[in-house]
């Protein structure tokens, strides 16, 4: 039997996630992407080249491999298009390798609509969202009138239920000069891609099955990250699905025999884009070095990241909702030119030190960082690919963060190219 791991994000998203899937996916057969939607920005780097992916699975660089996107991704049918486009300019043939699912619920651009209005009238509680649609599309689907990739195939259907959603949005849509409100032209522009989509759809839970009888080895691609999950997330700063390793099962529809390993994607310090609680945030000189130093800008967005220090208590709760069983630690290097470094190890909350994530995430708002500092190694990481090679000072930090965690250490990643990387 092949291998197959989940790859999750442990923090508030941006971790690295598209490298490690990259990576890996050299040596997998299929990759797939089972939650959120174009609000992820996975950069890949080879060579001189980078690739910033959205929806399609960052396994596709790597050739021959087998792509899915599954039910329980949102999907901006005018992105992913972009997205193919994109890849095409750049050589990559995705024709017979990447499929959908028939059940994945569309971003329509009334959606992106609505979250713009949404995050207006939020006034100073807005979450900061990527704008991409993600929430609105997303309770169309609980709210059980969200429009499904099959639809597309079924004008009359989709006209039907395009006009219950303009019934539904009426407040929002009735009367808008925008152009996202009409629903005419979304309706033609849709038509325009039927072709292109009609050969990528396929039951892709029966796929990865099927897949995983033949002893194939899978990657599923988690987007955001832990801090980010609607349910064990800062709620309400949130995405609106399932970043957990839960929603691999359920946005692919396979079951937990099908995943040998969860591996955490740890970033070495933490950030965090968009609003909400982030106890180690650092506002100062040394925050700022490390957004330079890290190019710490959104990968969809282009907004600055919010930096901070190594959050080990939001790593506890990551490693025990997700069920890490190993940890890919990335962006090391980025922390080669501090004396010191810091480590959260516990909260300080009205007056009392806990040790795990308090019952409510939202008083993260409220929680003192508790640290313990570090020497600093001083030297140049940048492209080690030997943990022995690597400063005692730097092996001392990996140690560190994986003997309180309970994992091992699988990867660490030393620069943004696929050859920087440490496999342990
Ligand atoms: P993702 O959303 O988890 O896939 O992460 P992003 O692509 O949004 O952000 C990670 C950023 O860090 C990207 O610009 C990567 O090219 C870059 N990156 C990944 N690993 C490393 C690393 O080990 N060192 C450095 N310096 N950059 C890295
Ligand atoms: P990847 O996959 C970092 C954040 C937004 C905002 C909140 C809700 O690249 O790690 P949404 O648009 O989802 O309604 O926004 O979630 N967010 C991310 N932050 N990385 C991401 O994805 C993110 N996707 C959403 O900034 O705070
Ligand atoms: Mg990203």
């Amino acid at each position: 039997m092949g291998k197959n791991r989940v790859i999750i994000g442990c923090q508030w998203g941006d971790e690295g996630k598209g490298k490690i899937v990259d990576l890996l996916a050299a040596e997998a057969d299929v990759i797939a992407r089972c939650q959120g939607g174009a609000n992820a920005g996975h950069t890949v780097c080879v060579g001189d080249q980078k690739y910033v992916l959205h929806l399609i699975p960052s396994g596709i660089i790597q050739p021959g491999k087998i792509c899915y996107i599954g039910n329980g991704v949102v999907l901006d049918p005018f992105t992913f298009k972009e997205e193919l486009d994109f890849l095409t300019g750049k050589g990559i043939n995705y024709a017979g390798r990447l499929f959908l699912s028939p059940a994945t619920n569309l971003v329509l651009p009334y959606h992106k609509l609505i979250d713009a209005v949404e995050e207006e009238t939020r006034g100073t509680a807005s979450i900061g969202t990527t704008m991409r649609g993600i929430g609105p599309a997303y309770v169309d689907k609980v709210a059980r009138h969200g429009i499904r990739m099959i639809d597309l195939f079924n004008p009359d259907r989709l006209r039907h239920r395009l006009e219950y959603n303009g019934k539904m949005k009426s407040r929002y849509i009735e009367g808008s000069a925008d152009e996202r409100a009409d629903l005419e032209l979304t309706f033609e522009k849709l038509m325009k891609l039927v072709d292109l989509f009609r050969p990528m759809v396929v039951d892709v839970s029966y796929h990865l099955n099927q897949a995983y009888r033949e002893g194939k080895s899978m990657l599923f691609e988690g987007a955001q990250g832990t801090m980010l999950d609607v349910d064990l997330g800062t709620y309400p700063y949130a995405t609106s699905s399932n970043t957990i390793t839960g929603g691999v099962l359920t946005g692919l529809g396979i079951g937990p025999h099908m995943i040998d390993e969860v591996t955490g994607v740890v970033k070495a310090y933490s950030t965090r884009v968009g609003a909400g609680p982030f106890p180690t945030e650092l506002i100062d000189e040394v925050g700022e070095k490390i957004r330079i130093q890290g190019d710490e800008f959104g990968a969809t967005t282009g907004r600055p990241r919010r930096t901070g220090w190594l959050d080990m208590v939001a790593l506890r709760h990551a490693v025990r909702v997700n069920g890490v069983n190993s940890i890919a630690i990335t962006k090391l290097d980025v922390l080669d030119d501090h004396a010191e470094i810091k480590v959260c190890t516990d909260y300080e909350l009205y007056g009392k030190r806990i040790h795990e994530v308090p019952l409510d995430l939202a008083e993260l708002a409220h929680a003192k960082p508790v640290y313990t500092s570090m020497p600093g190694w001083c030297a140049d990481t940048t492209g080690v690919t030997s943990f022995q090679k690597l400063p005692a000072k730097a092996q001392a930090y990996l140690n560190y963060i994986a003997k309180d965690l309970g994992v091992t250490i699988c990867l660490v990643s030393t620069g943004a190219k696929r050859e920087e990387t440490i496999l342990v």
